[in-house]
This record gives structure tokens, C-alpha cells and sequence, in this order.
């Protein structure tokens, strides 16, 4: 089974000390981000009928696409010189380990999106809950961990500004706005993903 998004961590990490990352097991990889939920029709339904497809539960293509971009310019700043440098690597250290956990349990449950919205809902669904359920759970510290993203971003647009690097500053720039598309859109749309799929089941 493909697991989507571990690699880009894995490769970005190449460039960061070892034990900051040694963790890595215990968290995206040991949870995966790719889990296939079957349908199991000769279950007695719940307040959902279940469907004849096996449900996917993974993270949409398009958003793991924008993080391994991300991981890729950010990688590229860290190799641009100068105190804009280590500003990257500056957001590169609190960035990380936050877009491990978003990987874990605030990006897969977006995958059952397609299916909710076609009215189609299983109980094998319930498996997205202690996800969800983690991420509201998580949620504050996520929001604070998004401050610290946003506020070593701003030390690193003002070092590309002053060492004449615009791609660098207009990426950081991008970095904050992804950071407020998953506070407004992204993380609530998880967590009401997980309330419907309660009510649907009657959990
Ligand atoms: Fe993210
Ligand atoms: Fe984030």
C-alpha cells in the first residue's frame, strides 16, 4: 500500500541532525497515513446504510503535493547563504515535526470527503475518529504551534529582504498563508468531518 507523504519528511530530514528525528517512527510512520477501510455490507447498519465500495482513508493528492513543495523550497533556503540560511533552518525545526502530526491525524481525514459528500457513509468510517478526535483534542497546541511557524517565518522574510532573496521571502510569505488556510478551512473541515461521520453512526 502506498503511504503518501512520509517520504518528503524523510528526505528533508537528510539535512537536520539525527535526534531531533528519532521520533520518527513512533509517529507518522508507526500510524501510517494510508489506511483502507472495507466495507462490511452483512453488518447490521447503524443510522448509516452501508455501502457495497471498500472506503479509503488517505491524504487528498493535492495537499500532499503542497507540503512536499513546501519541504522542497524550504530545503532550498536552507542552502541559500547568509543569515537567511539559518532563518530557514530556523522554521525548518519547529515546521517539521508539526507537518508530521498534521500527516498523522489532521490530513487523512479530508480523504473520506469525496465519499461524505456523495451521501455515501460506512461504518468501517468510524475508523477516522481517533483522528479527528486527536486533532480537536490537539488543536490548541497545533494553533500554537502554527505562532511559532508564522513567527520564525517572519525572521525569515525580513533576512531574504535584507540579503536581496525574493524568491525565499515570497516563499515565506506562501508558508503563512498555508498555515492560515489550515486554521480557517482545513483543520475545522477535518473535525467536522469526524462530528458527521458520529452523527451518521450514532456514535
Ligand atoms: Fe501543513
Ligand atoms: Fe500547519
Amino acid at each position: 500500500m502506498k503511504r503518501y507523504g512520509l517520504t518528503p519528511l524523510f528526505l528533508a530530514t537528510a539535512w537536520l541532525s539525527a535526534p531531533m528525528w528519532s521520533f520518527l517512527p513512533q509517529t507518522a510512520l508507526a500510524a501510517g497515513n494510508d489506511v483502507t477501510v472495507h466495507d462490511h455490507t452483512h453488518q447490521t447498519a447503524t443510522k448509516a446504510a452501508p455501502t457495497e465500495k471498500s472506503m479509503k482513508l488517505s491524504i487528498p493528492k493535492p495537499l500532499i503535493a503542497e507540503h512536499e513543495e513546501i519541504l522542497a523550497e524550504l530545503e532550498r533556503a536552507t542552502r541559500a547563504g547568509g543569515k537567511t540560511a539559518d532563518a530557514a533552518k530556523a522554521v525548518a525545526a519547529v515546521l517539521h515535526p508539526h507537518a508530521l502530526k498534521e500527516e498523522e491525524y489532521a490530513l487523512p481525514p479530508l480523504g473520506l470527503l469525496p465519499a461524505l459528500a456523495s451521501g455515501n457513509v460506512s461504518p468501517d468510517m468510524a475508523q477516522v475518529l481517533p483522528l479527528t478526535d486527536k486533532l480537536k483534542q490537539e488543536l490548541p497546541q497545533m494553533l500554537a504551534e502554527h505562532k511559532e511557524i508564522v513567527a520564525a517565518l517572519e525572521r525569515l522574510k525580513i533576512s531574504a529582504r535584507a540579503e536581496n532573496k525574493p524568491e525565499v521571502e515570497n516563499f515565506a510569505q506562501a508558508l503563512a498563508q498555508h498555515a492560515l488556510t489550515e486554521e480557517q478551512v482545513t483543520y475545522p473541515t477535518a473535525i467536522l468531518i469526524g462530528e458527521y461521520v458520529k452523527l451518521r453512526l450514532g456514535k
